[in-house]
C-alpha cells in the first residue's frame, strides 16, 4: 500500500518518474516505457529532490523501470539544439565563452545530485534490472548498491560512442567492481554485457528469472529489514570507507563506531 507521495502528479510526469513510499520502502519507477525509460535533465533533478526530500522512515530504495527496458540512458532529444522541455539544450549553447562552461559544469552537477544521493549510509538502495540499462541507465544502476538483475537484463556504458564520456557518477563505481582495465574495455568498446557476464564481472549481486525479479527484490528487502538500521547504517558507512583506507585507519574506524554502537545498545538497555 502506498502511504505517502513524494512527488505530485505533475512533476511525476514531467520527469518521466514515480516515487512511492510504503512503509520503510522508497520505490522509483522510471516510467517512460514508449521511450523504453529514457530519462532527461528533468529526471535527474527529480530525482535529486527525491533525496532531498525522503522520509526519514525510508531505509531502502528500490530503483526499477515501466515495461521491458531499465532505461535506455538519456533522452537524446536532450542533444537537439532545442533540447527537451524544460531543460537548457546541452548541445549549440557553448560559444567558446568561459561563462558557458561553468553554466554546463553547474547543469551536469545538479544532474549528479541524482546519483549520489544513492549512496547514502541510511539508506541501501537496489536497482532492479530487466531490459536493458544503456548509458545513464547503467550510471544508474551503477549508483545503487545492490544490482539484482532479470536474466534478460543488458549493460552497456554507451557514452564514448556518442563521442561522449560517462559523466553520471559512474565512472568510479564500475572501476570500483570490475578495475580499471576492464573498464576500458568496456567503455572504449561500447559494448553491450548480458546478466551472465554482469555477474561473473561481479556488475550484478543476483541474476535470477525474469519471472521472479519482483520476489527476489521483496525478498532482498525482507532480509535488509530484518537487520537493526542504526547497525546498517553504521556498518555500510565503514564498508564504504574501507576501500580508501589503511588497514590500521580502518581498524580506528572499527572501533569509534563499535562504541557508539555500544554505547547506544546500552543506553537502550538501561530504558
Ligand atoms: N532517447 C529517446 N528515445 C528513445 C531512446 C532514447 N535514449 N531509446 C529508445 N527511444 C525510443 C525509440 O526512438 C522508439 O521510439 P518510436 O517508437 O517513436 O520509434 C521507442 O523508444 C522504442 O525504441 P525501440 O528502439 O523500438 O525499442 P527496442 O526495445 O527495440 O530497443 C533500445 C531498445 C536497445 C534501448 C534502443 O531503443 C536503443 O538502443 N536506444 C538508444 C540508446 C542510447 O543510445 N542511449 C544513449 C546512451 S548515452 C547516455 O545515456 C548518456
Amino acid at each position: 500500500m502506498v502511504e505517502a507521495a513524494i512527488l505530485t502528479d505533475g512533476e511525476s510526469a514531467a520527469a518521466g518518474l514515480r516515487a512511492e513510499v510504503s512503509g520503510a520502502v522508497l520505490t522509483l519507477t522510471l516510467d517512460r516505457p514508449e521511450r523504453r525509460n529514457a530519462m532527461t535533465g528533468r529526471t535527474w533533478r527529480t530525482l535529486a529532490h527525491v533525496g532531498q526530500s525522503l522520509p526519514a522512515s525510508v531505509r531502502i530504495v528500490v530503483i526499477k523501470g515501466a515495461g521491458p527496458s531499465f532505461s535506455s540512458g538519456i533522452d537524446l532529444d536532450m542533444f537537439s539544439p532545442e533540447g527537451v522541455e524544460g531543460e537548457p539544450p546541452l548541445m549549440g549553447r557553448l560559444t567558446g565563452g568561459p561563462e558557458d562552461g561553468a553554466a554546463l559544469d553547474a547543469d551536469i552537477a545538479d544532474y549528479q545530485q541524482g546519483f549520489l544521493w544513492l549512496r547514502r549510509p541510511d539508506i541501501v538502495s537496489i536497482a532492479a534490472v530487466r531490459g536493458h540499462a544503456i548509458g545513464a541507465g547503467f550510471q544508474l544502476a551503477l549508483s545503487c548498491d545492490i544490482r539484482v538483475l532479470a536474466d534478460d537484463a543488458r549493460f552497456c556504458m554507451k557514452e564514448p560512442a556518442l563521442g561522449l564520456v560517462p559523466d553520471l557518477t559512474g565512472t568510479k563505481p564500475l572501476v570500483d567492481i570490475v578495475g580499471v582495465n576492464r573498464a576500458i574495455e568496456l567503455c572504449l568498446t561500447a559494448r553491450t554485457v548480458s546478466a551472465r557476464e554482469a555477474r561473473e564481472l561481479r556488475l550484478a549481486e543476483l541474476v535470477v528469472d525474469g519471472a521472479d525479479l519482483d520476489g527476489a527484490v521483496d525478498d532482498l528487502v525482507a532480509a535488509l529489514l530484518a537487520v537493526p538500521a542504526e547497525a546498517a547504517a553504521a556498518t555500510k558507512e565503514l564498508l564504504q570507507q574501507a576501500a580508501g583506507s589503511g588497514l590500521a585507519e580502518q581498524a580506528e574506524r572499527e572501533r569509534r563506531a563499535q562504541i557508539g554502537r555500544l554505547t547506544a545498545l546500552a543506553r537502550a538497555a538501561a530504558g
